[in-house]
């Protein structure tokens, strides 16, 4: 994630992706020449999109679209209840294999995902780009982020354990030990079609899981792709291929895996209002999980603030991603007495983001993922204007093929104007201005969200100040860094609305097994 701070702090060319895309054609990309590296992925026009260690699904045909020009890429068969039944008592019979097998053991299984992923880094990175429609550099980015919770999985595998405590009676021993929880259900969102399942699935398997995933459907491509690579590893090590099942399928899949006892610990990480019914859901059945729901991440810049870190920061944390990462950047507080010169610098850096295909080298901007988040941002940004918003820059859909839209600064809103808490996926930023650290707090942690926040400022106690107690209340608490570009080293995850849960990194791996004093 640094590289692709840097080059939004200089606006640098980026790496080439590949093929420039197709004129308007009806025909799916992947049947055309210049699409034939997606074969190198294991995709046909129609795949099969669920595994079990065999291939298969019976449900609905699903296309899916390129943001970039709304062309269709290829299609994938999903999975029906029927599927899902089958694959979770085979990914239950492969656990008692892969729950036999020593950690690091395990470890080493992982190890061969990560050189397998590391092995199709640039190809993966271009399906990620081609179908979700973020940036080359981005696609890559994230094939990374799994590539490095591996290794990170690899060393924890030789770590994992528990204390042997003094007990009070003698001759006794007091041990906890930690075993795996069993079977863990994983539904990630179109933002990080890779990342997410890797962050889960690499700490679930070296935790001794099985793991069953449900991708978001407009990514299904890249859910088949990924589960190609790690099935390969595992049939090459003769282990059952349904310790890595998928399920391509709808929120009838969703369902089932929340509803479903013999799920052990599901894994959500979507909007807000779905997570809180599956929340619910699992919670009815005393099941556990972790939920990562999004948003409403915010900077407040002081007036002591080096305006050189604040500028690439804030485009980076609302730019990026076409603001479609749950830790973008949603407000920014100013201090008053830097508002308008900070507004008018953002306004300059914003004219110069390169629009483009998002596998262009020069791009750094891409579409929105559907046609639907266009519509979203168009209401956003009429109902930020109604509630007495100036828009400063952006606002307005761009004139191209594909879900485009103009990267947008609003200014002159309160700070609880009901916009200002409202949650759109979409490049809007709002930007408030404060007077006190005591006020800027309070607006900090207002909403109901808590995912990621960031401070800028050179005033130690103020930063301890944010820290602690009486500071950020989310689960993400930066200084003088940008809200997004979490390292997979933390734990990822938020308070509040946004659930509770925490992937990937530090002692994240407890949530995947049970303690057993
Ligand atoms: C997400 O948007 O769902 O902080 C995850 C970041 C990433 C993770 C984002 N590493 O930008």
């Amino acid at each position: 994630m640094l590289g692709l701070r840097r080059a939004f702090a200089a606006l640098l060319s980026l790496p080439r992706a590949g093929s420039p895309p197709a004129a308007a054609m009806s025909t799916l990309l992947i049947s055309q020449e210049r699409y034939a590296w997606l074969r190198e992925l294991g995709l046909q026009e129609e795949n099969p999109g669920v595994y079990n260690g065999r291939w298969g699904g019976r449900g609905q045909v699903v296309t899916t679209y390129c943001p970039a020009n709304n062309e269709p890429i290829a299609s994938v068969r999903q999975g029906n209840l029927e599927d899902y039944e089958e694959t979770v008592k085979k990914a239950k019979e492969a656990w008692k294999v892969w729950a036999d097998i020593p950690a690091p053991k395990r470890g080493e299984i992982v190890r061969q995902i990560g050189d397998a992923l590391r092995q199709k880094i640039k190809v993966l990175g271009s399906l990620v780009s081609l179908e979700m429609g973020k940036i080359f550099v981005e696609g890559v980015g994230e094939v990374q982020e799994y590539v490095d919770v591996c290794d990170y999985a690899v060393g924890l595998s030789r770590m994992i354990g528990g204390p042997i405590l003094p007990s009070e009676r003698p001759g006794h021993a007091l041990i906890e030990q930690w075993n795996p929880v069993g079977l863990v259900g994983v539904i990630t969102a179109f933002n990080f079609p890779v990342a997410v399942y890797g962050w889960n699935s690499a700490i679930a398997m070296i935790c001794g899981n099985a793991c069953l995933w449900k991708g978001a459907p407009t990514t299904s491509l890249v859910s088949v792709a990924v589960t190609k690579i790690i099935a390969k590893v595992l049939e090459d090590n003769k282990l059952p291929g349904a310790i890595c099942s998928l399920v391509c399928g709808g929120a009838d899949i969703g369902t089932a895996m929340a509803r479903d006892e013999r799920m052990d610990l599901l894994s959500f990480t979507g909007s807000t209002k779905v997570g809180k019914q599956v929340a619910l859901m699992v919670q009815e059945r005393f099941g556990e999980c972790v939920v990562t729901c999004s948003y409403f991440n915010f900077s407040k810049v002081f007036e002591d603030a080096d305006l050189n870190l604040v500028i690439p920061s804030a485009l980076f944390a609302a730019v990026g991603t076409a603001g479609q990462r749950c830790t973008t950047a949603r407000r920014l507080f100013l201090h008053e007495s830097i508002h308008d010169e900070v507004v008018a610098k953002l306004a300059k850096a914003y004219a110069q983001v390169r629009i483009g295909d998002p596998w262009d080298s020069d791009t750094l901007y891409g579409p929105l993922h559907t046609k639907e988040a266009v519509k979203m941002f168009l209401d956003a940004v009429e109902q930020a204007k109604q509630q007495g918003g100036s828009v400063v820059c952006g606002g307005k859909v761009i004139n191209r093929p594909g879900n485009y839209v103009e990267p947008t600064i609003v200014t002159g809103l309160p700070h609880n104007a009901p916009i200002v808490h409202t949650e759109t996926f979409a490049p809007i930023l709002y930007v408030l201005k404060f007077k006190e650290e005591e006020e800027v707090f309070a607006w900090n942690n207002e909403v109901k969200q808590g995912l990621s926040s960031s401070i800028f400022t050179k005033d130690l106690g103020r930063i301890f100040r944010w820290l602690g107690p009486k500071g950020s209340d989310c689960g993400i608490v930066n200084v003088n860094i940008p809200t997004s570009g979490a390292e997979i080293g933390g734990a990822f995850g938020g308070e509040k609305h946004t659930g509770g849960g925490r992937e990937s990194g530090s002692d994240s791996w407890k949530l995947y097994m049970r303690r057993s004093t």
